[in-house]
């Protein structure tokens, strides 16, 4: 019984009441991943598992057994921010940071969604896939995670630029 974190494996706590954020935040010590609404109305907690998006606010840390999660902490490299991380800096796409980490992650899962032909609620042919320009669909796919600080429009430009420039 562990999951493993950002390559690293990890015990599942005894209880299993006990959220997968909860676990991240407060035994693994990763505190990157916010604590928003704790109801799945943010997107603050949302990690990435096996490539999928998830709220980990919603999860429980058993669910994740044997499963690989990635965090904000996992992206990048010593000294080299992810592309996705550095193009949020250039395109003003946060205010307070309270809600990147969640954002970052999410958007991250949500590249591959798009790039799969994953259809979405603004896909009118839901056999032909994303149809819809490619602002709408990413502000569409990204609707779960809400930004108090109202940066949302460089939040699209920098996940559309990784999208157009064809980055990770
Ligand atoms: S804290 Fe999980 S969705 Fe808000
Ligand atoms: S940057 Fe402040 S909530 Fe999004």
């Amino acid at each position: 019984m562990a999951i493993a974190v950002n390559g690293t494996e990890y015990p599942l706590p005894d209880d299993p009441r006990v959220s997968l954020l909860d676990l991240l935040r407060e035994r693994v010590g990763l505190t990157g991943t916010k604590l928003g609404c704790n109801q799945g109305a943010c997107g603050a907690c949302t990690v990435v598992i096996d490539g999928q998006r998830v709220l980990s606010c919603l999860t429980l840390a058993m669910q994740a057994d044997g499963r690989s999660v990635t965090t904000i902490e996992g992206l990048g490299e010593e000294g080299a921010l992810h592309p996705l991380q550095q193009a949020f800096i250039t395109h003003d796409g946060l205010q307070c940071g309270y809600c990147t980490p969640g954002q970052i992650c999410s958007a991250i899962a949500m590249m591959e969604e798009l790039r799969r032909g994953d259809p979405s609620y603004v896909t009118a042919d839901l056999a032909a896939g994303p149809d819809g320009t490619l602002r709408e669909e990413i502000r569409e796919r990204m609707s779960g995670n809400l930004c108090r600080c109202g940066a949302h429009n460089g939040i699209v430009e920098a996940i559309e630029g990784q999208l157009v420039g064809g980055a990770a």
